[in-house]
């Protein structure tokens, strides 16, 4: 079954069509990629996706119902979760107390303040922070506030994760956790759409993969058809090192 249906989604920014006539489908399960050359639109569909921006044509559809022009508070009760690509916690706050508050906002709340404090440190753990519980989230390195993302979006228990370039900046060894961690995500239930310029990576754990390249939907299939595709090369592959 479809979990998530996006049909001729089109997004302007004054002259600029940052996203158009944009439809693809993901199926509930899947690991869906959203790939494309710098300013191609995939940050935008997670905007509209998520109701930060609202679209100035087409339709989305969640769980078979449409949440066009949902606000974004309802969008994270229905269980959609997301990344930002310029990672945004509360600075102020620990880590521990950052991921607390996804948990406290998400689909389901948790019983007692102990058992949102126990998912969160789990959470961490799961994720690579277990020595920064502590911390404060605004003197977090960049790939630890990136890590801490990740652990909030998953606090608030979502269906459909998110994801905006989570491994940006993370060397080969922390990128394999990731990946083999988000596949353990995935068979937990979870649904996920990725944005990621780290292509080997991103193949190595999608099933299906949407390609934009100005705002336009160029090409859809599976990671080895889209390796192939002249067109996905001409404007996206050949640019980037996925060897
Ligand atoms: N709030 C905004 N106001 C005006 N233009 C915007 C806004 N957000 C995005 N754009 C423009 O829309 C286009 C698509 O941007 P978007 O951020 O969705 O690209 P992207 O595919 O996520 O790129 P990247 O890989 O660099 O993150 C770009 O030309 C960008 O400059
Ligand atoms: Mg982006």
């Amino acid at each position: 079954m479809d979990l998530l249906k996006v049909e001729n989604l089109s997004k302007s920014f004054g002259a600029l069509w940052a996203v158009n006539n944009v439809s693809f489908t993901v199926g509930e399960g899947e690991i869906v990629g959203l790939i494309g050359p710098n300013g191609s639109g995939k940050s935008t569909v997670f905007q509209l996706i998520t109701g930060l921006l609202r679209a100035n044509r087409g339709t989305i559809s969640y769980d078979g119902k449409d949440i066009t022009g949902f606000k974004p508070y309802q969008i994270s009760r229905s269980g959609i979760a997301r990344t930002f690509q310029i990672v945004r916690p509360f600075p102020e706050m620990t880590t521990l107390k950052n991921v607390m508050v996804g948990r406290a906002f998400g689909s389901s709340s948790a019983r007692s303040m102990k058992e949102t404090e126990d998912e969160a440190r789990r959470l961490l753990d799961l994720t690579g922070l277990t020595d920064k519980v502590s911390a404060t989230a605004g003197h977090l390195g960049l790939i630890y506030r990136k890590k801490l993302e990740l652990a909030r979006a998953l606090a608030t228990k979502p269906k459909l994760l998110l994801l905006d370039e989570v491994m940006a900046g993370l060397n080969p060894t922390e990128m394999m956790e990731t990946v083999e961690f988000l596949k353990t995500v995935r068979n937990s239930g979870v649904t996920m759409i990725v944005v990621e310029h780290v292509i080997k990576a991103l193949f190595s754990m999608t099933d299906r993969v949407v390609v934009l390249n100005a705002g336009e939907k160029i090409a859809e299939g599976i990671p080895q058809e889209i390796s192939r595709n002249e067109e996905v090369i001409k404007v996206y592959l050949g640019d980037y090192e996925h060897a």
